[in-house]
């Protein structure tokens, strides 16, 4: 059933950790630090951070071990695993990933392009000491469209050069580097007299608001999106993995890689936010503006601004950093893309990703031109249309695929209990949990989507 193709010109991981690292390449990226930040000032903070861990540890590592399964299990692009394993009536779960691996990467690249504008123009000490008018004058109209096609000229690049030679390297330097440089900017950050109340609204919880629908919405969307969840990304780059490794490991390993950013850079934010008065600007707990949009662009510059020269390296070195973490992310969006072409008719590698990635350069227009449209396509494809994805992905791995998937899992993980509360996980826990976030989302979107239509102001 599941022979191995004996003549496969599909690339393959070389080592365990090239693996590993493309995987936390993937998920380490804009949502860790640009979303994460702003979702949690939109979300009202502690709350939000502990719905957060609660996804990530019972949805996110489970089905992220189910994408890894799939993937390793059917040596195949997603489109093709999920029509072949499941029979033809999934293969619209295929193209959902597609749709969310182009919808998300148009947009993220906008994003992604802010943060090479920022990396240049720290060094050119160009950044404005009134960061929010600066923000303003970047994140929108003709400099963020030239970034933004910048982006994707560099992504789709990398992505011609296929996967070994291109991901496993730009993954292997830059993480540890950027992590290190999160750690000494909390070091630093906590020395900021406003510091204890931004601890505060990060870590200190209302305990009414882990009921929030809102904020169980806000978190449980950041969940997938940070773990690159939903729409297949993972799910390639385990079909590029022949050897017998423990998925469910490697699935805790990047979870908690993942998580590890994106709380460092919490602790780096809010003490920022509260030190320099930041809160009302960037609309702290209310509703959400371009300024949300923007807590980490407008933050940091400010924080780092009051050390001088000094300041402006920091936040150079940052932006480049975030640059890389957010080319490898969005390399693997484009790759779901790329590989659902080749291996469905048949495209070179080159031909599928230059084509492509034209389409999705002129897809990210739009949100190019408005972050409100931005904020919509956030919503919408970065958030719901990922937890529909994973809400299928749990029927077809729970439902359609337990035995064999039960036996891909055993292969690396012994441990019956620990396939048994998996399986638990992806069976029950999952789908139920995501149908209901499903349909509290509905409202969220439909309001980020109201003023694009031009329902509302
Ligand atoms: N996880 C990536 C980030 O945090 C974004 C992403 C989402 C990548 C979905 C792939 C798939 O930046």
């Amino acid at each position: 059933m599941t022979t191995p193709e004996p003549t496969t010109t599909r690339d393959a991981w070389a080592t365990r950790a090239g693996f590993i690292l493309a995987a936390v390449g993937s998920a380490v990226g804009l949502g860790n630090m640009w979303r994460f930040s702003y979702v949690a000032a939109e979300g009202g903070g502690a709350a939000f951070v502990i719905l957060y861990v609660v996804f990530v540890t019972f949805i996110g590592v489970p089905l992220m071990t189910s994408e890894f399964i799939v993937g390793r299990l059917s040596q195949e692009s997603p489109v093709v695993a999920v029509r072949r394993l499941g029979g033809s009536g999934w293969a619209p779960l295929g193209w959902l990933f597609v749709v969310c691996g182009f919808g998300i990467l148009s947009y993220y690249s906008v994003i992604a392009g802010w943060t090479m504008r920022y990396a240049v123009d720290a060094v050119r000490n160009a950044i404005a000491i009134d960061t929010e008018a600066y923000f303003g004058s970047v994140s929108t109209g003709w400099p963020a469209i030239f970034t933004h096609l910048a982006f994707m000229a560099m992504t789709v690049g990398i992505v011609v050069a296929g996967v070994k030679r291109g991901l496993e390297r730009t993954a292997l330097i830059l993480m540890p580097l950027l992590f290190l440089m999160l750690l000494c900017l909390a070091g630093w950050a906590a020395t900021l007299s406003g510091s204890g109340a931004g601890y505060g609204y990060y870590l200190k919880p209302q305990l009414g608001e882990l009921v929030d629908p809102d904020i169980i919405v806000l978190a449980a969307g950041q969940a997938f999106f940070s773990l690159s969840l939903g729409m297949g990304a993972l799910m390639t780059y385990a079909s590029y993995l022949r050897s017998r490794e423990n998925l469910g490991r490697e699935a805790g390993t990047v979870a908690a890689a993942d998580f590890g950013v994106a709380f460092v850079a919490g602790l780096v934010v809010f003490p920022i936010v509260f030190h320099f008065g930041l809160g009302e600007t960037i609309g702290l707990g209310g509703a959400i503006s371009d300024n949300t949009v923007g807590t980490l662009f407008m933050a940091l510059p400010t924080g780092l601004h009051s050390l001088g020269g000094l300041g402006n390296v920091v936040i150079s070195a940052f932006f480049i950093m975030l640059f890389v973490a957010a080319i490898t992310s969005a390399i693997s969006l484009l790759e779901v893309v790329v590989a659902a072409v080749i291996d469905g008719w048949r495209w070179t590698r080159t031909k599928a990703t230059i084509v492509f990635g034209t389409l999705i350069a002129i897809g990210g227009l739009p949100s190019a031109f408005s972050i409100d449209f931005l904020v919509a396509a956030d919503k919408f494809v970065g958030n719901f249309l990922l937890i529909v994805g994973g809400f299928f992905t749990s029927l077809l791995v729970g439902y359609r695929l337990l035995p064999q998937a039960d036996a891909e899992l055993a292969d690396g993980l012994d441990s019956v209990a620990a396939r048994r509360t998996w399986a638990y996980l992806v069976r029950y826990l999952a789908p139920v949990v995501l149908l209901i976030v499903m349909i509290l989302m509905v409202p969220v979107v439909w309001d980020a989507i109201k003023p694009v239509i031009g329902l509302t102001g």
